[in-house]
């Protein structure tokens, strides 16, 4: 057995002995989007410090713990903070999560996050469906030697974002009557915001939001076989649009719309 595959093997172990059975959808909660967590009924919660293989997250916003258990009746484990490339993690610590998950036997993840918006039409407090993305963080997670039973050498990212989740995610929008837009999220490295002369490559090139996250993620579950739902929440117009940016006011929105945000996850996960 590799190496990836033993500390798979021990992740995996150590969940089961918390009790987690079959589970279906991983949750992978973005900054200020944790409280959707709280909701799961008959939760089972542990630390991310506690699981063997898991380095720990310290953003503020991010609680670091896994919760699995029953949310729209459906059985889930959710990631309330993930692990950022910023934080100077390798890109295969970033995705570990979704390869434990894969392990598991998930068959789908819903990725969330905050991000910037580059489209003009778009207002904080906006949420988004990601219809795909642009990875631009300079970095892959899946360089190096490839493990072909676990997934391809050269996978396909045609759709990495699942079509029907995403008329799923339209279908609860509506039904909730929540406004979804809907575009292209570009991952950057961070921890810097971009400049806007950034923002300005950024919607050239055809991105309607950016964010620190995520397609490291996205590229994993892909590999793995996993469909994926994605929402980002739009917590601030990108450099350049506004006068400046912080870390405050994407929590401060996070927080103005976490309920529709909850509702629409919620909803979605129930046509899922
Ligand atoms: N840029 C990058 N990441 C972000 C932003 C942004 O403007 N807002 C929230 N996360």
């Amino acid at each position: 057995m590799t190496k990836l595959k033993e500390q798979l093997q021990e992740t995996t172990d150590f969940l089961r002995g918390k009790g987690l059975e079959q589970v279906d959808f991983g949750l992978i909660l973005g900054s200020g989007l944790g409280e959707l967590a709280e909701e799961i009924e008959n939760p089972v919660a542990i630390s991310f410090s506690e699981v063997p293989h898991f380095s720990l997250s310290k953003v503020v916003g991010h609680a670091g713990k896994l919760v699995y258990g029953t949310l729209a009746g459906k059985k889930v484990l959710a990631m309330q903070g993930r692990f950022h490339y910023y934080e100077g993690h390798s890109m295969q610590t970033v995705t570990y999560p979704v390869r434990m998950m894969a392990a598991l036997g998930i068959h789908s993840i819903v990725v969330t996050n905050a991000a910037g918006g580059v489209n003009e039409a778009f207002e904080p407090g906006n949420l988004m469906l990601i219809t795909d993305h642009i990875n631009f963080t300079g970095d892959n997670p899946l360089i190096g030697e490839n493990e072909d039973d676990m997934g391809p050498r050269f996978p396909d990212m045609s759709q990495a974002y699942t079509k029907n989740y995403q008329e799923a995610a339209k279908a609860a929008a509506a039904e909730q009557g929540i406004v979804l837009q809907e575009g292209v999220y570009m991952g950057f490295s961070g921890p810097t915001y971009e400049t806007p002369a950034e923002i300005r490559m950024a919607r050239t090139m055809g991105a309607d939001a950016v964010g620190m996250s995520t397609v490291a993620e996205v590229i994993v579950a892909a590999h793995s076989g996993l469909k994926v739902l994605g929402i980002s929440c739009i917590t601030n117009l990108a450099a350049g649009m506004q006068s400046s940016l912080n870390h405050e006011e994407v929590v401060e929105t996070t927080e103005r719309v976490k309920e529709q945000f909850k509702q629409l996850v919620k909803t979605t996960l129930k046509n899922m």
